[in-house]
Protein backbone atom coordinates (compact mmCIF):
# COMPACT_ATOMS: atom_id res chain seq x y z
CA UNK A 1 0.00 0.00 0.00
CA UNK A 2 1.64 3.12 -1.07
CA UNK A 3 2.55 5.66 1.93
CA UNK A 4 0.32 8.83 2.98
CA UNK A 5 2.55 12.26 2.87
CA UNK A 6 5.00 9.75 4.61
CA UNK A 7 2.42 8.08 6.49
CA UNK A 8 1.77 4.26 6.09
CA UNK A 9 -2.47 3.82 5.92
CA UNK A 10 -2.72 2.47 9.16
CA UNK A 11 -0.68 5.32 10.70
CA UNK A 12 -3.33 7.75 9.18
CA UNK A 13 -6.34 5.68 10.06
CA UNK A 14 -4.87 5.87 14.02
CA UNK A 15 -4.47 9.59 13.08
CA UNK A 16 -7.98 9.89 11.91
CA UNK A 17 -9.54 7.70 15.32
CA UNK A 18 -7.07 9.58 17.42
CA UNK A 19 -8.96 13.27 16.32
CA UNK A 20 -12.28 11.31 16.01
CA UNK A 21 -11.88 10.84 20.14
CA UNK A 22 -10.45 13.91 21.22
CA UNK A 23 -13.26 15.65 18.93
CA UNK A 24 -16.25 13.41 20.78
CA UNK A 25 -14.63 13.96 24.37
CA UNK A 26 -14.53 17.77 23.68
CA UNK A 27 -18.11 18.01 22.65
CA UNK A 28 -19.06 15.45 25.70
CA UNK A 29 -17.09 18.28 27.87
CA UNK A 30 -18.90 20.76 26.86
CA UNK A 31 -22.08 19.21 27.27
CA UNK A 32 -21.36 18.57 30.99
CA UNK A 33 -20.45 21.95 31.08
CA UNK A 34 -23.47 23.52 30.23
CA UNK A 35 -25.74 20.39 32.01
CA UNK A 36 -23.07 21.89 35.19
CA UNK A 37 -23.81 25.56 34.39
CA UNK A 38 -27.87 24.98 34.14
CA UNK A 39 -28.80 22.34 36.92
CA UNK A 40 -26.70 25.25 38.77
CA UNK A 41 -28.44 28.31 37.66
CA UNK A 42 -31.82 26.29 37.95
CA UNK A 43 -31.47 24.54 41.25
CA UNK A 44 -32.86 27.33 43.60
CA UNK A 45 -36.04 27.13 41.45
CA UNK A 46 -38.18 23.95 42.84
CA UNK A 47 -39.69 21.82 39.83
CA UNK A 48 -41.56 18.68 38.36
CA UNK A 49 -39.24 15.93 38.87
CA UNK A 50 -37.30 15.03 35.85
CA UNK A 51 -36.42 11.83 33.81
CA UNK A 52 -32.20 10.99 34.05
CA UNK A 53 -32.43 10.60 30.16
CA UNK A 54 -35.77 12.85 28.96
CA UNK A 55 -35.87 15.34 31.64
CA UNK A 56 -39.56 17.01 31.50
CA UNK A 57 -39.68 16.70 27.72
CA UNK A 58 -41.85 12.75 28.16
CA UNK A 59 -44.58 14.38 30.12
CA UNK A 60 -45.24 17.00 26.81
CA UNK A 61 -45.40 14.04 24.55
CA UNK A 62 -47.45 11.77 26.86
CA UNK A 63 -50.12 14.42 27.75
CA UNK A 64 -53.03 15.66 26.07
CA UNK A 65 -51.90 19.47 25.50
CA UNK A 66 -48.78 21.22 27.14
CA UNK A 67 -50.87 24.02 28.10
CA UNK A 68 -53.02 21.81 30.56
CA UNK A 69 -49.20 20.98 31.93
CA UNK A 70 -48.25 24.34 32.32
CA UNK A 71 -51.12 24.83 34.29
CA UNK A 72 -50.98 22.66 36.76
CA UNK A 73 -47.34 22.94 37.47
CA UNK A 74 -48.22 26.77 38.08
CA UNK A 75 -50.63 25.47 40.29
CA UNK A 76 -47.96 23.40 42.00
CA UNK A 77 -45.42 26.01 41.71
CA UNK A 78 -47.14 29.44 41.94
CA UNK A 79 -44.11 31.55 40.71
CA UNK A 80 -41.60 29.54 38.57
CA UNK A 81 -40.54 26.22 37.79
CA UNK A 82 -37.64 24.69 35.39
CA UNK A 83 -38.31 22.91 32.27
CA UNK A 84 -36.18 20.86 30.91
CA UNK A 85 -35.96 18.97 27.31
CA UNK A 86 -33.83 16.28 27.70
CA UNK A 87 -30.26 17.53 29.43
CA UNK A 88 -28.73 20.15 27.63
CA UNK A 89 -31.67 22.56 26.89
CA UNK A 90 -33.61 23.91 30.07
CA UNK A 91 -34.93 27.10 30.99
CA UNK A 92 -37.44 29.23 33.99
CA UNK A 93 -40.99 28.65 33.34
CA UNK A 94 -42.44 31.94 34.55
CA UNK A 95 -46.03 31.98 35.42
CA UNK A 96 -46.80 34.74 38.05
CA UNK A 97 -47.23 38.49 37.55
CA UNK A 98 -44.18 40.10 39.59
CA UNK A 99 -41.88 37.23 37.68
CA UNK A 100 -43.43 38.78 34.52
CA UNK A 101 -42.56 41.64 35.40
CA UNK A 102 -39.39 42.04 36.24
CA UNK A 103 -38.42 40.06 32.87
CA UNK A 104 -40.73 41.97 30.85
CA UNK A 105 -39.52 45.73 32.37
CA UNK A 106 -35.77 44.25 30.66
CA UNK A 107 -34.54 44.41 27.28
CA UNK A 108 -33.82 41.04 26.49
CA UNK A 109 -33.17 39.84 23.45
CA UNK A 110 -36.18 36.88 22.08
CA UNK A 111 -34.56 33.11 22.84
CA UNK A 112 -33.16 31.60 19.58
CA UNK A 113 -35.43 28.83 19.17
CA UNK A 114 -39.13 30.55 19.47
CA UNK A 115 -38.54 32.15 15.91
CA UNK A 116 -35.95 29.93 14.22
CA UNK A 117 -38.38 28.64 12.21
CA UNK A 118 -40.04 31.53 11.05
CA UNK A 119 -37.33 33.92 10.45
CA UNK A 120 -36.57 32.60 6.93
CA UNK A 121 -40.13 34.07 5.91
CA UNK A 122 -39.87 37.07 8.14
CA UNK A 123 -36.62 38.49 8.21
CA UNK A 124 -35.09 39.79 10.95
CA UNK A 125 -38.21 42.36 11.35
CA UNK A 126 -39.41 44.16 15.18
CA UNK A 127 -40.63 40.70 16.01
CA UNK A 128 -36.78 39.22 16.39
CA UNK A 129 -34.66 41.76 16.37
CA UNK A 130 -32.83 42.87 19.51
CA UNK A 131 -30.79 46.07 20.76
CA UNK A 132 -30.07 49.05 18.90
CA UNK A 133 -31.60 47.80 15.79
CA UNK A 134 -35.01 46.80 17.19
CA UNK A 135 -35.05 50.42 19.05
CA UNK A 136 -34.31 52.12 15.53
CA UNK A 137 -37.53 49.94 14.25
CA UNK A 138 -39.70 50.45 16.78
CA UNK A 139 -39.39 54.42 16.77
CA UNK A 140 -39.50 54.51 12.88
CA UNK A 141 -42.63 52.13 12.89
CA UNK A 142 -44.45 53.53 15.58
CA UNK A 143 -46.71 56.34 14.16
CA UNK A 144 -48.00 53.41 11.51
CA UNK A 145 -49.96 52.97 14.64
CA UNK A 146 -51.01 56.44 15.49
CA UNK A 147 -55.10 57.24 15.74
CA UNK A 148 -55.37 59.19 12.70
CA UNK A 149 -54.04 56.09 10.50
CA UNK A 150 -55.68 53.84 12.80
CA UNK A 151 -59.64 55.59 12.20
CA UNK A 152 -59.37 54.78 8.14
CA UNK A 153 -59.20 51.11 9.18
CA UNK A 154 -62.35 50.59 10.90
CA UNK A 155 -64.51 50.85 7.69
CA UNK A 156 -61.84 48.47 5.75
CA UNK A 157 -62.43 46.16 8.92
CA UNK A 158 -66.17 46.16 8.52
CA UNK A 159 -66.13 45.83 5.01
CA UNK A 160 -64.10 42.65 5.16
CA UNK A 161 -66.49 41.22 7.81
CA UNK A 162 -69.32 42.07 5.98
CA UNK A 163 -67.65 39.47 3.16
CA UNK A 164 -67.55 36.99 5.18
CA UNK A 165 -70.55 36.99 7.09
CA UNK A 166 -72.51 37.36 3.59
CA UNK A 167 -70.47 34.17 2.90
CA UNK A 168 -71.45 32.35 6.07
CA UNK A 169 -74.91 33.22 5.53
CA UNK A 170 -74.74 31.57 1.68
CA UNK A 171 -73.07 28.53 3.75
CA UNK A 172 -75.57 27.71 6.56
CA UNK A 173 -78.14 26.60 4.85
CA UNK A 174 -75.71 23.64 3.82
CA UNK A 175 -73.08 23.53 6.48
CA UNK A 176 -74.13 24.22 9.72
CA UNK A 177 -72.32 23.83 12.21
CA UNK A 178 -69.39 26.33 10.71
CA UNK A 179 -65.32 25.47 11.18
CA UNK A 180 -64.61 29.28 12.32
CA UNK A 181 -60.69 30.01 12.33
CA UNK A 182 -60.44 29.03 8.26
CA UNK A 183 -63.09 31.72 7.25
CA UNK A 184 -61.55 33.95 10.13
CA UNK A 185 -58.30 33.99 9.17
CA UNK A 186 -58.49 34.40 5.71
CA UNK A 187 -61.12 37.58 6.90
CA UNK A 188 -58.23 38.73 9.02
CA UNK A 189 -55.81 38.07 6.35
CA UNK A 190 -57.89 40.00 3.71
CA UNK A 191 -58.22 43.02 6.25
CA UNK A 192 -54.43 43.03 6.62
CA UNK A 193 -53.80 43.38 3.30
CA UNK A 194 -56.29 46.16 2.79
CA UNK A 195 -55.13 48.12 5.58
CA UNK A 196 -51.46 47.47 5.71
CA UNK A 197 -50.86 47.64 1.58
CA UNK A 198 -54.02 49.01 0.19
CA UNK A 199 -54.17 45.67 -1.88
CA UNK A 200 -57.77 44.67 -2.81
CA UNK A 201 -57.43 41.42 -2.53
CA UNK A 202 -60.69 39.87 -2.61
CA UNK A 203 -58.82 36.44 -0.68
CA UNK A 204 -61.92 35.73 1.11
CA UNK A 205 -63.65 34.88 -2.15
CA UNK A 206 -60.54 33.86 -4.07
CA UNK A 207 -58.55 31.91 -2.15
CA UNK A 208 -56.58 30.73 -5.64
CA UNK A 209 -54.01 33.70 -5.17
CA UNK A 210 -50.87 32.48 -5.02
CA UNK A 211 -49.19 35.32 -2.73
CA UNK A 212 -52.62 34.51 0.02
CA UNK A 213 -51.88 30.52 -0.91
CA UNK A 214 -47.79 31.22 0.04
CA UNK A 215 -49.14 33.12 3.40
CA UNK A 216 -51.18 30.25 4.25
CA UNK A 217 -48.81 27.19 3.20
CA UNK A 218 -46.17 29.08 5.17
CA UNK A 219 -48.21 30.01 8.21
CA UNK A 220 -49.30 26.27 8.49
CA UNK A 221 -45.67 24.92 7.85
CA UNK A 222 -43.98 26.95 9.95
CA UNK A 223 -46.21 24.89 13.11
CA UNK A 224 -45.85 21.83 11.80
CA UNK A 225 -42.14 21.81 11.83
CA UNK A 226 -41.95 23.58 15.26
CA UNK A 227 -44.29 20.41 16.40
CA UNK A 228 -42.42 17.67 13.94
CA UNK A 229 -39.22 17.10 16.07
CA UNK A 230 -36.89 15.51 13.32
CA UNK A 231 -37.99 18.53 11.30
CA UNK A 232 -36.10 20.99 13.84
CA UNK A 233 -33.24 19.60 12.20
CA UNK A 234 -32.44 22.05 9.12
CA UNK A 235 -31.15 19.61 6.38
CA UNK A 236 -33.62 16.97 7.69
CA UNK A 237 -36.52 19.38 6.68
CA UNK A 238 -34.95 20.74 3.97
CA UNK A 239 -34.72 17.53 2.39
CA UNK A 240 -38.38 16.44 3.21
CA UNK A 241 -41.90 17.34 1.22
CA UNK A 242 -42.47 20.21 3.29
CA UNK A 243 -39.15 21.13 3.41
CA UNK A 244 -39.51 21.89 -0.76
CA UNK A 245 -43.03 22.98 0.31
CA UNK A 246 -41.92 25.67 2.42
CA UNK A 247 -39.35 26.99 -0.02
CA UNK A 248 -41.86 27.32 -3.06
CA UNK A 249 -43.83 28.84 -0.82
CA UNK A 250 -41.24 31.66 0.50
CA UNK A 251 -40.27 32.17 -2.77
CA UNK A 252 -43.61 33.12 -3.61
CA UNK A 253 -44.29 35.16 -0.89
CA UNK A 254 -40.82 37.22 -1.35
CA UNK A 255 -41.46 37.93 -4.51
CA UNK A 256 -44.48 39.43 -3.87
CA UNK A 257 -43.45 41.55 -1.43
CA UNK A 258 -40.65 42.79 -3.30
CA UNK A 259 -42.98 43.79 -5.93
CA UNK A 260 -45.57 45.62 -3.84
CA UNK A 261 -42.79 47.56 -1.98
CA UNK A 262 -41.00 48.36 -5.66
CA UNK A 263 -44.51 49.59 -6.99
CA UNK A 264 -45.22 51.39 -4.34
CA UNK A 265 -41.82 53.00 -4.10
CA UNK A 266 -42.22 54.30 -8.05
CA UNK A 267 -45.34 55.41 -7.31
CA UNK A 268 -44.50 57.52 -4.47
CA UNK A 269 -40.99 58.83 -6.13
CA UNK A 270 -41.92 62.29 -5.91
CA UNK A 271 -44.14 62.17 -2.96
CA UNK A 272 -42.09 61.10 0.19
CA UNK A 273 -43.84 62.82 2.74
CA UNK A 274 -46.70 61.38 4.77
CA UNK A 275 -48.57 64.85 5.09
CA UNK A 276 -49.05 65.02 1.11
CA UNK A 277 -49.97 61.68 0.64
CA UNK A 278 -52.44 61.91 3.75
CA UNK A 279 -54.15 65.40 1.74
CA UNK A 280 -54.62 62.78 -0.89
CA UNK A 281 -56.02 59.39 0.59
CA UNK A 282 -54.90 57.40 3.66
CA UNK A 283 -52.17 56.64 4.61
CA UNK A 284 -51.25 52.53 5.38
CA UNK A 285 -48.45 51.32 6.77
CA UNK A 286 -46.42 50.41 3.58
CA UNK A 287 -46.71 54.00 3.20
CA UNK A 288 -45.14 54.92 6.82
CA UNK A 289 -42.57 52.06 6.37
CA UNK A 290 -41.11 54.20 3.09
CA UNK A 291 -41.19 57.26 4.55
CA UNK A 292 -40.08 56.37 7.73
CA UNK A 293 -36.48 58.23 8.80
CA UNK A 294 -34.22 57.81 12.29
CA UNK A 295 -32.81 60.71 13.79
CA UNK A 296 -30.30 61.03 11.04
CA UNK A 297 -32.46 61.29 8.23
CA UNK A 298 -31.60 57.91 6.98
CA UNK A 299 -34.86 55.35 5.88
CA UNK A 300 -35.11 51.40 5.58
CA UNK A 301 -33.03 49.43 3.47
CA UNK A 302 -34.77 47.18 0.73
CA UNK A 303 -33.97 43.83 3.10
CA UNK A 304 -35.22 45.92 6.53
CA UNK A 305 -38.58 47.21 4.56
CA UNK A 306 -39.21 43.38 3.22
CA UNK A 307 -38.64 42.04 6.59
CA UNK A 308 -41.08 44.19 8.36
CA UNK A 309 -43.48 43.95 5.34
CA UNK A 310 -43.34 40.20 5.90
CA UNK A 311 -43.44 40.79 9.84
CA UNK A 312 -46.76 42.08 10.11
CA UNK A 313 -48.37 39.96 7.36
CA UNK A 314 -47.64 36.78 9.53
CA UNK A 315 -47.91 38.93 13.35
CA UNK A 316 -51.39 41.35 12.10
CA UNK A 317 -53.38 37.79 10.28
CA UNK A 318 -53.15 34.71 12.84
CA UNK A 319 -53.06 36.37 16.05
CA UNK A 320 -56.80 38.38 15.40
CA UNK A 321 -57.89 35.37 13.58
CA UNK A 322 -57.23 33.19 16.58
CA UNK A 323 -58.56 36.31 19.26
CA UNK A 324 -61.72 36.40 17.14
CA UNK A 325 -62.39 32.83 16.66
CA UNK A 326 -62.31 32.23 20.45
CA UNK A 327 -64.70 34.91 21.07
CA UNK A 328 -67.36 33.95 19.12
CA UNK A 329 -66.26 30.15 20.45
CA UNK A 330 -66.84 31.80 24.14
CA UNK A 331 -70.05 34.01 23.01
CA UNK A 332 -71.25 30.78 21.92
CA UNK A 333 -71.10 28.86 24.67
CA UNK A 334 -72.49 31.73 26.98
CA UNK A 335 -76.16 32.83 25.42
CA UNK A 336 -76.39 35.56 28.36
CA UNK A 337 -73.66 37.44 28.11
CA UNK A 338 -74.28 36.98 23.83
CA UNK A 339 -77.40 38.61 24.28
CA UNK A 340 -75.79 41.18 26.60
CA UNK A 341 -73.53 42.31 23.96
CA UNK A 342 -75.86 41.95 21.33
CA UNK A 343 -78.21 44.55 23.05
CA UNK A 344 -75.58 47.02 23.10
CA UNK A 345 -74.42 45.97 20.06
CA UNK A 346 -77.84 47.09 18.74
CA UNK A 347 -78.08 50.23 20.62
CA UNK A 348 -75.02 51.49 19.31
CA UNK A 349 -75.37 50.91 15.51
CA UNK A 350 -79.45 50.84 15.36
CA UNK A 351 -80.00 49.75 11.92
CA UNK A 352 -76.56 50.70 10.63
CA UNK A 353 -74.67 47.59 9.40
CA UNK A 354 -71.40 48.64 9.48
CA UNK A 355 -69.51 49.91 12.27
CA UNK A 356 -67.34 53.46 12.85
CA UNK A 357 -64.67 54.27 14.07
CA UNK A 358 -66.71 56.23 17.18
CA UNK A 359 -68.66 52.99 17.38
CA UNK A 360 -65.80 51.41 19.14
CA UNK A 361 -65.26 53.35 22.38
CA UNK A 362 -69.39 52.48 23.02
CA UNK A 363 -68.91 48.69 23.62
CA UNK A 364 -67.66 48.40 26.76
CA UNK A 365 -69.32 45.25 28.02
CA UNK A 366 -68.71 43.35 24.37
CA UNK A 367 -64.75 44.88 25.08
CA UNK A 368 -65.15 42.99 28.35
CA UNK A 369 -65.93 39.79 26.97
CA UNK A 370 -63.27 40.11 24.11
CA UNK A 371 -60.99 40.36 27.03
CA UNK A 372 -62.59 37.31 29.23
CA UNK A 373 -62.17 35.12 25.80
CA UNK A 374 -58.31 36.43 25.69
CA UNK A 375 -57.81 35.61 29.47
CA UNK A 376 -58.63 31.77 28.85
CA UNK A 377 -57.56 31.80 25.44
CA UNK A 378 -55.07 33.79 24.73
CA UNK A 379 -54.15 34.19 21.30
CA UNK A 380 -49.92 34.33 21.66
CA UNK A 381 -50.15 31.84 24.86
CA UNK A 382 -46.09 31.97 25.78
CA UNK A 383 -43.19 33.88 24.94
CA UNK A 384 -39.40 33.98 25.79
CA UNK A 385 -36.65 35.26 26.27
CA UNK A 386 -32.80 34.93 26.59
CA UNK A 387 -31.23 36.93 29.55
CA UNK A 388 -28.44 39.07 28.79
CA UNK A 389 -27.57 40.10 31.91
CA UNK A 390 -28.22 38.53 35.64
CA UNK A 391 -31.63 39.07 37.03
CA UNK A 392 -32.54 38.94 40.71
CA UNK A 393 -36.92 38.00 40.99
CA UNK A 394 -39.05 39.51 43.45
CA UNK A 395 -38.55 36.80 46.28
CA UNK A 396 -34.65 37.66 45.85
CA UNK A 397 -33.92 34.43 43.85
CA UNK A 398 -31.80 35.01 40.89
CA UNK A 399 -30.68 33.69 37.39
CA UNK A 400 -27.31 34.34 35.34
CA UNK A 401 -27.68 35.61 31.94
CA UNK A 402 -28.04 33.05 29.45
CA UNK A 403 -30.63 31.11 31.02
CA UNK A 404 -33.59 31.26 28.89
CA UNK A 405 -36.90 32.24 30.35
CA UNK A 406 -40.45 30.93 28.67
CA UNK A 407 -43.02 33.48 30.27
CA UNK A 408 -46.83 31.07 29.89
CA UNK A 409 -49.24 34.39 29.48
CA UNK A 410 -51.70 30.74 28.98
CA UNK A 411 -50.71 29.66 32.61
CA UNK A 412 -51.05 32.95 34.64
CA UNK A 413 -54.06 33.75 32.91
CA UNK A 414 -55.90 30.45 34.24
CA UNK A 415 -53.97 30.54 37.83
CA UNK A 416 -55.97 29.90 41.19
CA UNK A 417 -53.54 31.99 43.04
CA UNK A 418 -54.55 34.78 40.63
CA UNK A 419 -58.05 34.41 40.11
CA UNK A 420 -61.25 33.25 41.15
CA UNK A 421 -62.47 30.20 39.66
CA UNK A 422 -60.22 30.91 36.63
CA UNK A 423 -62.20 28.25 34.66
CA UNK A 424 -65.13 30.39 34.28
CA UNK A 425 -66.08 32.84 32.07
CA UNK A 426 -66.81 35.89 33.66
CA UNK A 427 -66.72 39.19 31.61
CA UNK A 428 -67.05 41.44 35.03
CA UNK A 429 -63.90 40.60 35.88
CA UNK A 430 -63.15 43.46 33.45
CA UNK A 431 -65.19 46.23 34.44
CA UNK A 432 -63.14 49.24 35.62
CA UNK A 433 -63.31 48.70 39.76
CA UNK A 434 -61.89 44.94 39.36
CA UNK A 435 -59.38 45.75 36.29
CA UNK A 436 -58.41 48.02 39.08
CA UNK A 437 -57.54 45.72 41.86
CA UNK A 438 -55.44 43.33 39.89
CA UNK A 439 -52.00 43.22 39.32
CA UNK A 440 -50.76 45.23 36.05
CA UNK A 441 -48.88 41.94 34.74
CA UNK A 442 -51.60 39.72 35.52
CA UNK A 443 -53.47 40.46 32.25
CA UNK A 444 -50.72 40.09 29.48
CA UNK A 445 -52.39 39.34 25.99
CA UNK A 446 -50.57 41.32 24.29
CA UNK A 447 -47.32 41.64 26.51
CA UNK A 448 -45.76 44.40 28.27
CA UNK A 449 -43.25 47.12 28.72
CA UNK A 450 -40.89 47.86 25.75
CA UNK A 451 -41.47 44.81 23.31
CA UNK A 452 -45.25 44.79 24.06
CA UNK A 453 -47.74 44.20 20.82
CA UNK A 454 -47.23 47.45 18.34
CA UNK A 455 -50.39 46.51 16.83
CA UNK A 456 -52.62 45.93 19.64
CA UNK A 457 -54.81 48.62 19.26
CA UNK A 458 -55.05 47.45 15.53
CA UNK A 459 -55.96 43.96 16.86
CA UNK A 460 -58.56 45.21 19.32
CA UNK A 461 -60.53 47.34 16.85
CA UNK A 462 -60.64 44.47 14.06
CA UNK A 463 -62.04 42.00 16.97
CA UNK A 464 -64.65 44.77 18.21
CA UNK A 465 -65.62 44.92 14.15
CA UNK A 466 -65.81 41.37 13.96
CA UNK A 467 -67.84 40.77 16.82
CA UNK A 468 -70.51 43.29 16.52
CA UNK A 469 -71.00 42.54 13.31
CA UNK A 470 -71.55 39.07 13.51
CA UNK A 471 -73.68 39.09 16.53
CA UNK A 472 -75.74 41.72 14.67
CA UNK A 473 -76.40 39.45 12.23
CA UNK A 474 -76.35 35.42 13.53
CA UNK A 475 -77.59 33.77 16.47
CA UNK A 476 -74.54 31.81 17.92
CA UNK A 477 -74.51 28.02 19.20
CA UNK A 478 -71.81 25.65 20.39
CA UNK A 479 -71.89 22.30 18.83
CA UNK A 480 -71.58 20.08 21.65
CA UNK A 481 -70.08 17.02 19.40
CA UNK A 482 -66.97 18.71 18.54
CA UNK A 483 -65.48 20.70 21.59
CA UNK A 484 -62.21 22.26 20.48
CA UNK A 485 -58.98 20.50 21.46
CA UNK A 486 -56.88 23.53 22.49
CA UNK A 487 -52.95 23.59 21.54
CA UNK A 488 -50.44 26.21 21.17
CA UNK A 489 -49.06 26.55 17.73
CA UNK A 490 -47.45 29.79 17.37
CA UNK A 491 -50.72 31.01 18.22
CA UNK A 492 -54.03 29.24 19.94
CA UNK A 493 -56.01 27.03 17.92
CA UNK A 494 -57.60 23.80 18.03
CA UNK A 495 -56.86 20.30 16.31
CA UNK A 496 -59.96 19.95 15.42
CA UNK A 497 -61.42 23.42 14.42
CA UNK A 498 -63.83 25.57 16.15
CA UNK A 499 -67.27 24.63 15.34
CA UNK A 500 -70.65 26.98 15.72
CA UNK A 501 -73.86 26.47 14.69
CA UNK A 502 -75.37 29.95 12.98
CA UNK A 503 -79.08 31.20 13.44
CA UNK A 504 -79.21 34.46 10.75
CA UNK A 505 -81.14 36.97 12.76
C1 LIG B 1 -55.16 39.60 19.12
C2 LIG B 1 -54.15 39.95 18.36
C3 LIG B 1 -52.74 40.05 18.82
C4 LIG B 1 -52.14 39.54 19.95
C5 LIG B 1 -52.78 38.74 21.07
C6 LIG B 1 -50.74 39.92 19.89
C7 LIG B 1 -49.83 39.61 20.87
C8 LIG B 1 -48.49 39.98 20.82
C9 LIG B 1 -47.53 39.64 21.84
C10 LIG B 1 -47.82 38.81 23.09
C11 LIG B 1 -46.35 40.17 21.46
C12 LIG B 1 -45.00 40.02 22.19
C13 LIG B 1 -44.25 38.88 21.55
C14 LIG B 1 -42.95 38.55 22.23
O1 LIG B 1 -42.54 39.22 23.15
O2 LIG B 1 -42.32 37.57 21.78
C15 LIG B 1 -46.55 40.83 20.19
C16 LIG B 1 -45.58 41.50 19.48
C17 LIG B 1 -45.79 42.07 18.26
N1 LIG B 1 -46.98 42.19 17.58
FE1 LIG B 1 -48.77 41.53 18.21
N2 LIG B 1 -50.52 40.63 18.74
C18 LIG B 1 -51.71 40.74 18.07
C19 LIG B 1 -51.93 41.41 16.88
C20 LIG B 1 -50.97 42.09 16.17
C21 LIG B 1 -51.22 42.84 14.96
C22 LIG B 1 -52.58 43.02 14.32
C23 LIG B 1 -50.01 43.32 14.54
C24 LIG B 1 -49.69 44.17 13.34
C25 LIG B 1 -50.55 44.79 12.61
C26 LIG B 1 -49.00 42.88 15.49
C27 LIG B 1 -47.66 43.15 15.41
C28 LIG B 1 -46.75 42.82 16.38
C29 LIG B 1 -45.32 43.12 16.26
C30 LIG B 1 -44.63 43.78 15.08
C31 LIG B 1 -44.73 42.66 17.44
C32 LIG B 1 -43.27 42.79 17.84
C33 LIG B 1 -43.13 44.09 18.62
C34 LIG B 1 -41.73 44.36 19.14
O3 LIG B 1 -41.04 43.42 19.53
O4 LIG B 1 -41.38 45.53 19.16
N3 LIG B 1 -49.63 42.15 16.47
N4 LIG B 1 -47.88 40.71 19.83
Amino acid sequence: MSPVFGLGVSDLWSWVLLLGLIYVMVKVYNLYLTWRELDKALRPFEGPKRHWLYGNAHEFLEERSDLDIMVRHAEQYPYSYPIWLGNFFAGLAVCHPEYAKAVLSRQDPKDAFSHYFITPWIGKGLLVLSGEKWFRHRRMLTPGFRYDVLTPYVTLMSDCVTIMLDKWERLIPDENPVELFHHVSLMTLDTIMKCAFSSHSSCQLDSESPYIKAVYELSRLVDHRFYFIPYHNDLIFHLSPHGYRFRKALKTAHEHTDKVIKERKQSLKNEMELEKIQKKRHLDFLDILLCAKDENGQGLCDEDLRAEVDTFMFEGHDTTASGISWTLYCLAKYPDYQEKCREEIRDVLGERTTVEWEDLSKLPFTTMCIKESMRLYPPVPEIARELKEPITFCDGRSLPKGINIFLSIYAINRCSSIWDDPEVFDPLRFSPENSFKRNSHAFLPFSAGGRNCIGQNFAMNEMKVAVALTLQRFELRPDPKREPKIVSQLVLRSLNGIYINLKKL
